[in-house]
């Protein structure tokens, strides 16, 4: 891919959070590479603490990087600020404006802070798309979470640029406003708008995202297509120990892609969601090898999934 067809282009990213009074430095990223398409919507996974907010407070310029270099859109964000920050709206995990305005003012404000002339402010048409029409002139405090939550999103979107990027969009939302959420990045995605988004929940990245990057203690683990990421995180493998030695494999277990190891034990690779451990033991029972042991292993993939599985309930 050309870097003409990356939104954003990261390279070497560390980050390294000074001593503070009594905590020590930490180490919060080790060396990220990410290459997010132009026109995609990009999920960045991965458990709490894994790095995903540093990472996208260093894109949007709110954190400084220890090291590596960022390009949004093209443009560097140390030697191009202002390009690289008018071509990206962040909407940041935690409600960062002034609940004593009202939406409508909330989005002037912004306007007026990225030089937008009157004329071609579109707070009205921003209000609607995200349903907030009759919140326009409330007090922001008196908005539910929900409606907070889409006046971050419209707020993030004031520039219209061609990416926006969405920390943890749903985490602590009820089912439906989880729904209205995605289906509103999808139809921004639809109208051209590169999204980028964190989250720790495996589901979410799977509904939405046409790309996965895996980061797990400040390091990228995988970064796929996500219906070949899912295809690899449900691998698993059965090894076979023969009580003799297998001259040749049978027709029928090749044809499942089984092979001999170093050891002379038989390995086999397969998909526990087409073919269980059961039937593959029937497959072998049906021919004249006699197994002496047996075991399977996950792919290490899926131990890091389980992982991050698991974290969902944090
Ligand atoms: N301002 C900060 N000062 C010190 N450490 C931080 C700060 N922000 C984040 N960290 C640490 O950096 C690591 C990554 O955090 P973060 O990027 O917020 O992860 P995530 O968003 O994936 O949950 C964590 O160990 C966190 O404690
Ligand atoms: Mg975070």
């Amino acid at each position: 891919m050309t870097d003409q067809e990356l939104a954003i282009k990261i390279r070497g990213l560390k980050k390294t959070y000074g001593a503070e009074g009594a905590s020590s430095a930490k180490v919060a990223l080790k060396g990220v590479d990410l290459s997010i398409p132009r026109g995609s919507i990009f999920g960045l996974l991965g458990p709490n603490g894994a790095g995903k907010s540093t990472t996208i407070n260093i894109i949007a310029g709110i954190v400084d990087k220890t090291e590596g270099s960022v390009e949004v859109w093209g443009f560097d964000i140390d030697k191009d600020v202002r390009n690289a920050k008018a071509n990206i709206g962040i909407v940041p995990q935690e409600i960062n404006f002034d609940v004593y305005f009202t939406p409508f003012e909330i989005l002037e404000l912004y306007a007026g802070y990225y030089g937008i002339p009157k004329a071609e402010r579109r707070s009205d048409e921003i209000l609607r798309a995200m349903r907030l029409e009759d919140q326009r002139d409330a007090y922001t405090r008196f908005l539910s979470g929900g409606m907070k939550r889409r006046l971050l999103v419209g707020k993030a979107m004031v520039h219209n640029p061609p990416i926006l990027v969405l920390d943890e969009p749903t985490a602590g939302v009820d089912v439906e406003l989880r729904q209205h959420i995605w289906q509103y990045v999808r139809e921004l995605n639809n109208k051209g708008v590169t999204v980028v988004l964190t989250t720790h929940y495996l589901e979410e990245a799977e509904e939405l995202c046409d790309e996965i990057a895996i980061i797990n203690h400040g390091e990228l683990v995988i970064c796929e297509k996500t219906p070949k990421l899912l295809k690899q995180l449900d691998e698993k493998m059965v090894v076979i120990h023969p009580v003799k030695p297998i001259d040749e494999i049978p027709q029928d277990l090749k044809a499942l892609g089984a092979k001999l190891n170093d050891e002379g034990a038989m390995v086999i690779h397969f998909s526990p969601s087409t073919i269980t451990v059961g039937e593959i033991l029937k497959k072998v029972s049906a021919t004249d090898i006699e197994i002496a042991d047996l075991k399977t292993e996950e792919s290490d993939l899926e131990d890091i999934f389980l992982q991050l599985t698991k974290s969902k309930e944090v």
